[in-house]
């Protein structure tokens, strides 16, 4: 009986320590080259969308800063951070919702009007969410502040 108890909770901390892992809201290694994912079919929806997000706000930040500034045309894809699973639930920080429902409005804000103001307002928003629910990909997000 107490083996069988404590097995059981091998077995969850094993599983919680990898879930930890994949979700790669631990802080991020050195800047450098990054190694693609070993299972990228083991990413949840949500890291996903991230992962796409953060791929256009690198093209659009390209394209204005060794461009001409034109930003005619930018625009990110609209997810609703509400309806895509995470890797696992202890991202649902107390406030997730609003900070989705708040970053849903940035990012349709710089649809209609992209430029450097609306811009920042996306990049902020990505900021105040990680604060509280995801703090890895910070540094990161940084990055992808306009100069
Ligand atoms: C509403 C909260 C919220 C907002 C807004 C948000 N994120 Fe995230 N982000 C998360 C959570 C939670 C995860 C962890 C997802 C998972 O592992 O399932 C994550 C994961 C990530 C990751 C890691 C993905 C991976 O490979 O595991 C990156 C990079 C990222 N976000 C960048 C961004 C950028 C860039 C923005 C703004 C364009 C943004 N995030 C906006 C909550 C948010």
């Amino acid at each position: 009986m107490h083996q069988l108890f404590s097995s059981k909770w091998g077995t969850a901390l094993v599983l919680s320590a990898a879930a930890f892992m994949l979700s790669r809201c631990a802080a991020e290694s050195s800047p450098g080259p990054q190694l693609a994912p070993l299972q990228p079919n083991r990413s949840s929806e949500l890291a996903a969308s991230m992962r796409h997000l953060d791929a256009e706000l690198v093209a659009i930040r390209t394209r204005i800063t060794d461009g001409d500034g034109d930003w005619t045309g930018a625009a990110l894809t609209e997810y609703d951070f509400n309806a895509l699973a995470p890797t696992d639930s202890s991202m649902f920080v107390e406030g997730y919702t609003a900070f989705a429902l708040a970053f849903h409005k940035r990012v349709a804000d710089f649809n209609v009007a992209p430029g450097p103001d609306t811009y920042a307002g996306v990049v902020s928003g990505c900021t105040s969410c990680h604060q509280k629910a995801c703090p890895g990909p910070l540094e990161r997000i940084a990055k992808r502040e306009l100069p």
